[in-house]
This record gives C-alpha cells, sequence and structure tokens, in this order.
C-alpha cells in the first residue's frame, strides 16, 4: 500500500499527510512525490509535513503563472531555499538586487553569441578527455560513468569559464569538495523546516565541503581580484562587475556567484549525461539510431562544433532525458499576496513547489508518460506532444529565473554523446534499476559502470 495518505477535503484542497510516513519519505523520496503527483493529476494540492506544509503545482497553466506570469508574487525565497542559501549566499541562484545583478553579469557569458567564439576551445577539451579513457577501454576495465563525466565536464567548463585560474591541483580539490556537498545536502533539502540547531546526517560532511571550496575558491579571489583581465570567464566578468551605486563589489559576493556556477554548470550536466546510459540500454531500438546518425556525421573524425547541425536525433534523445529526468527536479517559491489556482486558495507566505519531474509525467499532456521515447521531439510532428502547453515541458525551468547555462548545457551534451559514440559502443558493466536518488539533482540512485568497447 502507498504511504502516501490522502486526506478527506474537497477534491480540490486535498491534502497528503507526509509526515506519517516520514521513514519511507526518506526512504523512496522519488516514489512518494511520484505518487502524488499521479493522485493530483495536475491539481494544486498540499503536503503536509506535520510542523510544515506545502502546495504542489504541477499543471502547467499553474507553472505558467507561478514561474512567468505572476512571477513578483512568487519569490525564490523561503524555507526550502534555506539550506541551498547556506551554500550559495546571495548569488544568481537568490532574488532581489543581488540576483539581478548577478544575472546581468553572468548571463553574456553564456549567450548563443559568446558560446559560438568557446565552442572550439570545449569540444577541444572534450575530444581530449575522452581520448584518454582509450586505455582504460582497451584494458577491458569498467569506467565510473559520473566520475568519468565529471571529469570530462569539469575540464572543459572550468578552463573555459574560470580561464586559467583554477589549477588542476585546485581543481582536483573542488571537485570532490562539491560531490561531498550535493549529497551531504540531501536530508535537508527534504527537509528544510528542521531548524540549524538540530543536527541531521550529512552536515558534518557538508561544512568540511564548504570549508574546502572556500579556501580554494578565496585564495584565488585574493590572487587574481585586481588583475586585469579580458573579461570573457565567469570569474573576470563577476570581478568587473560594480554594484548599482558604482562600487565595488564584495569578494564573498564573488565567491557565492563562483559557487552557484560551479555548482549549477557541472552537477546538473553529469547527473543528466549519467542518466543516459542505463535508459540506452534498456532501449537498443534507440541506442542503434544514435549509433547510426554519429556514425554517419562524425565518423572517426574528432568530433566539433561542425557536427551539430547534423545531430537531430541526438538532440531529440537529449530532450527525452531531461523529460524523463529533469535534473533540476523541484524548485520552490514563496507566495508574497494570497493566491488562488482553480478555486484552491494560497495564502500570503505559502510555499509553493514546481516539479517539472511530476509535470513531464503527467497523462493529459504526455501520452505514455513513463516511455523514453525520443519520437516525442521529432521536430514538425504533429502530435499531442508537438501542440504541447509551453509549460508541459519546461527542464530549465522559465520566467525571469530561466536557466542561464541551457545553450552550453546543449553544447556540451551533444559534443559528449557524439564524442564517446564516434570511438566506443558503452556496456553496462551491470543493470541498473532506473531509479532516481534525490539531493538539489536527480541523479541514478546506483553507480553507472560501463565497459567502453572500441568502435
Ligand atoms: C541539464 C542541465 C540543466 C538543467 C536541467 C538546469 C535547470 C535549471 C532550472 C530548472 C533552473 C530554474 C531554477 C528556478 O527557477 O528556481 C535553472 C536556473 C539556473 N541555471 Fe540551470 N540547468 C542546467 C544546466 C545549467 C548549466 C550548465 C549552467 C551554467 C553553466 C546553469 C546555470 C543556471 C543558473 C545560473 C540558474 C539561475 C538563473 C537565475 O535565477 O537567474 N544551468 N537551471
Amino acid at each position: 500500500m502507498s504511504a502516501v495518505v490522502e486526506s478527506r477535503l474537497p477534491r480540490n484542497a486535498r491534502t497528503f499527510r507526509l509526515y506519517r510516513s516520514l521513514p519511507r519519505l526518506l526512504k523512496d523520496p522519488i516514489g512518494e512525490i511520484e505518487q502524488i503527483g499521479r493522485l493530483a493529476d495536475g491539481d494544486l494540492v498540499r503536503i503536509d509535513f506535520g510542523v510544515f506544509r506545502a502546495h504542489v503545482a504541477s499543471h502547467p497553466d499553474h507553472v505558467q503563472r507561478i514561474l512567468r506570469d505572476e512571477s513578483d508574487n512568487f519569490l525564490r525565497d523561503g524555507t526550502f531555499w534555506r539550506p541551498l542559501h547556506r551554500l550559495f549566499g546571495d548569488s544568481i541562484l537568490g532574488e532581489g538586487p543581488d540576483w539581478e545583478l548577478s544575472r546581468h553579469s553572468l548571463q553574456p557569458v553564456l549567450t548563443h553569441r559568446h558560446l559560438n567564439v568557446v565552442a572550439d576551445r570545449i569540444a577541444g577539451s572534450i575530444d581530449q578527455s575522452i581520448e584518454k579513457l582509450t586505455r582504460t577501454a582497451e584494458a577491458g576495465r569498467p569506467i565510473d560513468a559520473r566520475a568519468e563525466l565529471g571529469t570530462i565536464i569539469n575540464t572543459a567548463v572550468l578552463k573555459v569559464f574560470f580561464g586559467d585560474k583554477i589549477s588542476d591541483a585546485d581543481n582536483q580539490r573542488l571537485l570532490p569538495a562539491f560531490e561531498n556537498i550535493a549529497t551531504a545536502i540531501a536530508f535537508r533539502f527534504l527537509l528544510p523546516f528542521l531548524p540549524e540547531s538540530m543536527p541531521v546526517p550529512g552536515d558534518r560532511a557538508f561544512k568540511k565541503g564548504v570549508e574546502e571550496m572556500d579556501s580554494v575558491l578565496f585564495s584565488v579571489i585574493e590572487k587574481y581580484r585586481r588583475r586585469p583581465d579580458d573579461g570573457t570567464d565567469f570569474f573576470s566578468a563577476l570581478c568587473q562587475t560594480r554594484t548599482a551605486e558604482g562600487g565595488e563589489v564584495t569578494d564573498r559576493w564573488v565567491r557565492d556567484n563562483l559557487v552557484a556556477m560551479f555548482a549549477t554548470a557541472t552537477e546538473t550536466t553529469v547527473s543528466a549525461l549519467t542518466w543516459l546510459w542505463p535508459l540506452l540500454d534498456a532501449h537498443p531500438e534507440v541506442a542503434g539510431r544514435l549509433y547510426e546518425e554519429v556514425d554517419r556525421v562524425v565518423g572517426r573524425d574528432r568530433v566539433g562544433p561542425r557536427h551539430l547541425p547534423g545531430l537531430d536525433y541526438t538532440k531529440q534523445v537529449v530532450q527525452e532525458l531531461l523529460r524523463l529526468y529533469p535534473v533540476g527536479w523541484l524548485f520552490p517559491r514563496r507566495a508574497v499576496a494570497p493566491a488562488e489556482f482553480d478555486g484552491v486558495r494560497v495564502k500570503a507566505g505559502d510555499t509553493l513547489l514546481i516539479s517539472p519531474f511530476l509535470t513531464h509525467r503527467l497523462k493529459a499532456f504526455w501520452p505514455r508518460p513513463l516511455e523514453f521515447d525520443p519520437e516525442r521531439f521529432t521536430p514538425g510532428r504533429v502530435t499531442a506532444e508537438s501542440r504541447r502547453h509551453r509549460y508541459s515541458y519546461f527542464p530549465f525551468g522559465g520566467g525571469p529565473h530561466q536557466c542561464i547555462g541551457m545553450h552550453i548545457f546543449n553544447l556540451e551534451a551533444e559534443l559528449i554523446v557524439a564524442g564517446l559514440l564516434s570511438r566506443f559502443r558503452p556496456v553496462l558493466a551491470g543493470r541498473v534499476p532506473e531509479t532516481p536518488r534525490i539531493g538539489a539533482t536527480l541523479r541514478p540512485r546506483e553507480d553507472v559502470e560501463l565497459f567502453l568497447r572500441a568502435v
């Protein structure tokens, strides 16, 4: 029987009492959340954690109002942001003037135009990292997909976006520190209303991870802050930013934004691409089409931006991957003034939880929602999917806080998938159940180990 308990309140104000099933929520959070999504079926529902209540909005109309049309009334702060605020401070992942200044400073580094300039460097770095896997492949040893993708993405992103200001040695410290933080934060992320004075599992690892990151980043800031630069990486863009009054920004603000960018630029992309391998294993027909496309478009060439226009099916696979596993799976908002959603009242101060994970699985918008089917994204195909609501698919959010990393993610994802498949056929080293584990992002519960067979 499901652990989710439904109250007898009228349908429009249904409440799911999660506190009654806390142990199960902690053991299988995604199962419980999926269950709520199925029962809610697009209605705004309440979930009750006992000491804390929140609304879950999954209908695309509601999502559009919250993220875009009435974004002034639904702010990105409140209880659920507390654990993340401890990490990112007042940065681009916040709200208000600090967010605005950060967005203004960082967005230009990630535009299409700017990315075109650095795309060759990103591709070169990705190709080199993939080439290094040849020795492991030849030795017949499996790779840990998550760890290797982390190295590939991290090397590409850090070089281009932090210039050469972060040394390899520092990088080797940053990556594991952040990895620890991302898992250590899971408990607080799920139960953010617990007071900080109450110790919970992961607290110590979180603190240690933050100290390690700070030690690297503050020393980089101290060393390079006053050196003039061309301003084409995140670090330079941040250091050259002026406050609204024309003053200098603080070291803390630069640090907060560097941590935010480091987290969003690597963790999301790594988690998303780790999902691909179990999915391809379970869907050989998709894998076959993907191999055919990569063989035809890239062949034995070194993968580069010139191949991207020919990789249509690869794009569809990545889109469908993010439908089933939108790694930014839950983002909360706080209502400033009362509001009403199809008869359900939301009070000022209430928390609303938005989850593309739930919306992307709504039957009314996605026929056969649990099936992995990249054909849904075939350009020009006239189906229920192609006429879909703008907010029935929003892996990158929407409105003023829409992800600024969308273009670089697509660029990296296509280059990595095509680069890997042009050299290797990955084979799962063991069966991996398609179960997510929850942290700040949605990642596979088990390690994904792959044998790489040379093409
Ligand atoms: C699979 C990859 C990614 C997914 C699914 C994803 C998803 C999201 C989502 C859902 C939001 C909106 C959060 C909200 O409204 O509260 C967001 C915001 C953001 N993302 Fe991404 N993201 C991805 C990759 C990236 C990358 C590669 C970068 C950076 C290079 C990035 C940087 C950001 C930043 C800075 C924001 C905050 C924007 C703002 O509030 O102004 N993301 N992302």
